[in-house]
């Protein structure tokens, strides 16, 4: 088990899309631990320790043979469970052959991996993100990486204000930090920000999608969940109707999408993304620029993260502004989970 004081290490974590696992083997490190993943014949996932209990040798480097994975060195062969149940070389199985097997769901278009010690306690459930399982719903996603502190992530995701300098070519304006204010609320380990922008004038991307370009009143309803998923609500409608209330007929964009920073090392991060829509508002074509813009949006992110990661010294005294509540919250929340496991493992 990896020591840190980063992450939390008793959860379950998102380590891929389901669209990224089949039968080859799949190294993924997923807060510290290096794992491989596969599917057997049934199309079950199977997630191992990736180090074969012989020599230590990646198994992602070797093979799924039927339900097992067999070495790519010198062929030993393990079950779903981690037990060793061939050595070509000889019949015996040494005592005690086996390597870590993790409890692994799969839901919602994502394969969830436990990293606790111990099995993981039945009122720990994979995250549900409810929107991506609704009939009326379409969803799309994406994976990424970024070599940076998954907070860092959550941070970005935590302030909006960025997207009038960050993205301001896709779904930002200037009018985005200017007008509104952040307020921010705990509800448990949860913390929401809500930012609402009244008439202001729609991203260049919003008018490219919807062809309206009058001004818009914009909503943006921010909740982070432990250890790493942010759920966005965001949206515009026609100014004066009711933003985030109007009537479904005056909303131009309403989206809802959940962020996903899961932890890979210390330093560095698994980007996945999941966006939804109702089916009958937006055309596939409208869909499909919105989904090509995202994922610039996501790029631009992840570069600007990976630039600040490279200077980033914990220890370094940074300024703090008012849009920063909600980051704030957010970390010292963090903060007091993982030092609340460390207390008690
Ligand atoms: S290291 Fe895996 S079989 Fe030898
Ligand atoms: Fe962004």
């Amino acid at each position: 088990m990896v020591e840190t004081t980063t992450f939390l290490k008793n959860r379950w974590y998102v380590a891929a899309l389901t669209t990224e696992v089949d039968d080859t083997p799949l190294a993924r490190t997923i807060a510290g631990q290096k794992t491989v993943l596969f599917r057997d014949t049934k199309g079950e996932i199977v997630a191992l320790e990736d180090r074969c209990a012989h020599r230590q040798a990646p198994l992602s480097l070797g093979e799924v043979v039927g339900d097992n994975i067999q070495c790519g060195y010198h062929g030993l062969t393990f079950d779903r469970s981690g037990s060793c149940v061939r050595v070509p070389s000889q019949k015996l199985i040494p005592p005690g052959a086996c390597v870590r097997a993790y409890p692994i769901a799969e839901k919602q278009g994502f394969i969830h991996l436990w990293t606790g010690d111990r099995e993981p306690p039945l009122e720990e459930t994979p995250f549900d993100f409810p929107f991506a399982a609704m009939d009326s719903l379409n969803a799309r996603y994406a994976a990424l990486s970024g070599k940076f502190d998954y907070r860092l992530l959550i941070d970005n995701l935590m302030d909006l204000t960025h997207l009038g300098f960050t993205h301001k070519n896709t779904i930002g304006t200037g009018e985005v930090a200017d007008s509104g204010k952040a307020k921010s609320e705990r509800q448990g380990d949860r913390v929401i920000v809500t930012r609402e922008m009244e008439n202001i004038a729609p991203a260049p991307t919003h008018v490219e999608v919807t062809g309206y370009s009058g001004n818009v009143d914009r909503w943006q309803i921010i909740e982070f969940i432990p250890p790493c998923f942010i759920s966005l609500q965001v949206g515009n409608a026609k100014h004066g109707t009711g933003g985030f209330n109007a009537d479904p007929a005056d909303k131009l964009i309403n989206r809802r999408t959940l962020h996903i920073a899961t932890p890979e090392t210390e330093d560095t991060t698994h980007y996945f993304w999941v966006s939804t829509y109702p089916s009958d508002s937006m055309t596939p074509e409208q869909e499909q620029i919105i989904y090509d813009r995202t994922l610039e949006v996501l790029d631009e992110d992840v570069r600007m993260i990976e630039g600040q990661q490279t200077r980033y010294d914990p220890d370094f005294a940074m300024i703090d502004i008012s849009e920063d509540a909600g980051q704030l919250a957010m970390r010292g929340t963090l903060e007091r989970l993982i030092k609340e496991e460390q207390a008690h493992p």
